[in-house]
């Protein structure tokens, strides 16, 4: 009775240990919080709004307001990541600026898409 108590602390020890470990690496991921309207809005605003507003949406994506920028995030950063988007020819950031990007949009997903 006793070592099946013990075993089972062991075991609930064990997994809050882990999950407390990957709470805490995913919010190491990010030391930034970024805001919508200072960093997350004027990247789109420089280099995908031409594109992707209410009067020409391309591929019906538009990114000129908060709402949908928040529901086309993921696929918004996939694209950047990828190259694909903005698309070839068209403005956009110096090479050496796009980690940066990346890491200023990705945290702000983590961070909750917050319209700060
Ligand atoms: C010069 C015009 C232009 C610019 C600038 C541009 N896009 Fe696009 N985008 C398009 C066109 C046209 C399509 C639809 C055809 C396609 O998928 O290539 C598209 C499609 C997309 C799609 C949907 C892709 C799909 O497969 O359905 C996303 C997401 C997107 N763009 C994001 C962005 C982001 C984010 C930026 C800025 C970093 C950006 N675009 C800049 C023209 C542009």
């Amino acid at each position: 009775m006793k070592m099946k108590f013990n075993c089972s602390s062991l075991i609930f020890l064990c997994l809050s240990t882990l999950l407390f470990s990957c709470t805490k690496d995913r919010t190491k991921q990010c030391d930034i919080d970024p805001s919508y309207s200072f960093d997350i809005a004027p990247f789109f605003n420089t280099y995908c709004v031409a594109c992707h507003q209410s009067n020409s949406s391309s591929g019906g994506v538009n990114l000129d307001n908060f709402e949908s920028v928040s529901n086309h995030i993921d696929h918004s950063i996939s694209e950047f990541r990828d190259g694909t988007m903005p698309s070839p020819g068209s403005l956009s950031p110096e090479p050496s600026q796009r980690d940066s990007i990346l890491e200023l949009l990705n945290c702000w997903v983590s961070m909750g898409k917050k319209n700060n």
